[in-house]
């Protein structure tokens, strides 16, 4: 049985057990897709930070239509309609500006913490995989910008399974690439419904919450909650033999 959480431990109490990989989900987990809105702030204008909102939510929102749908587009056709969506809702017709967001998703930079944590990742002697919803050309962009290739032994896309997390075979998808049994696998997500999604599947889970956001109310949820990526690699344990 994976470890539960226990109401009231401290995350220095936590350890995961016989953990031989770590999966980590892409858009606000290892990259910050927040930045690159905020240096925009002035260019876009007063309805900044609801766009930045708004995009990101409807971006999730459409990936989750889509899989109940059973109408899979890759995840920059669904960002791209997500944007134009969100601009229409605020009155924003500007193709340069609709242009120049979607270019930052090939543009992102990494999390200060992402690269030294996966580096100790590496060295502890666990295989690592990004699990993400973003297309093969989009995750490839930034893992290659960020220089964290060496780092990683797997960049998988949920295109391949022609769906979106937290769908379970996307889930599968990566414990079948990583060639490792479900439960000795740590999952890392900044997105609350993620790691509920993949502690539901059989993952062990460690929920990234940067910003203090309350714990979503789903079925299932991370094991332990780290508010830095650098927290993650003293979790992680030994493998018993
Ligand atoms: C991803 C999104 C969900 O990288 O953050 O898959």
């Amino acid at each position: 049985m994976p470890p539960q959480r226990r109401e009231g431990s401290s995350m220095s109490d936590f350890r995961f057990t016989d953990i031989e990989a770590c999966v980590f989900d892409a858009y606000g987990t290892l990259f910050d897709i927040q930045a690159p809105m905020a240096r925009r702030r002035e260019k876009i204008g007063p309805k900044a930070d609801e766009l930045s909102a708004l995009w990101r939510r409807k971006q999730l929102e459409y990936s989750w239509l889509r899989t109940l749908m059973g109408r899979h587009a890759d995840f920059w056709r669904v960002t791209g309609d997500a944007l134009d969506h969100a601009m229409a809702v605020l009155g924003l017709t500007d193709p340069v500006l609709r242009a120049d967001l979607m270019q930052t998703y090939l543009n992102l930079d990494a999390y200060p913490d992402a690269k030294p944590m996966l580096e100790q990742v590496k060295a502890a002697g666990k295989k690592t995989a990004i699990l993400s919803n973003g297309s093969e050309t989009m995750l490839t962009a930034v893992v290659n910008r960020s220089e964290m290739t060496r780092s990683l032994d797997h960049v998988i896309s949920v295109e391949e399974r022609a769906s979106y997390k937290p769908h379970p075979s996307v889930y599968l998808l990566a414990a079948e690439k990583l060639e490792v049994d479900a439960a000795h696998v740590c999952f890392v997500t900044a997105n609350g419904w993620d790691a509920a999604g993949a502690a539901a599947f059989g993952f062990q889970v460690a929920w990234i919450n940067r910003t203090g956001a309350p714990v979503e109310n789903l079925p299932h949820q991370a094991n332990v909650t780290i508010t830095s990526l650098s927290d993650l690699p003293p979790l992680l344990g030994h493998r018993d033999s």
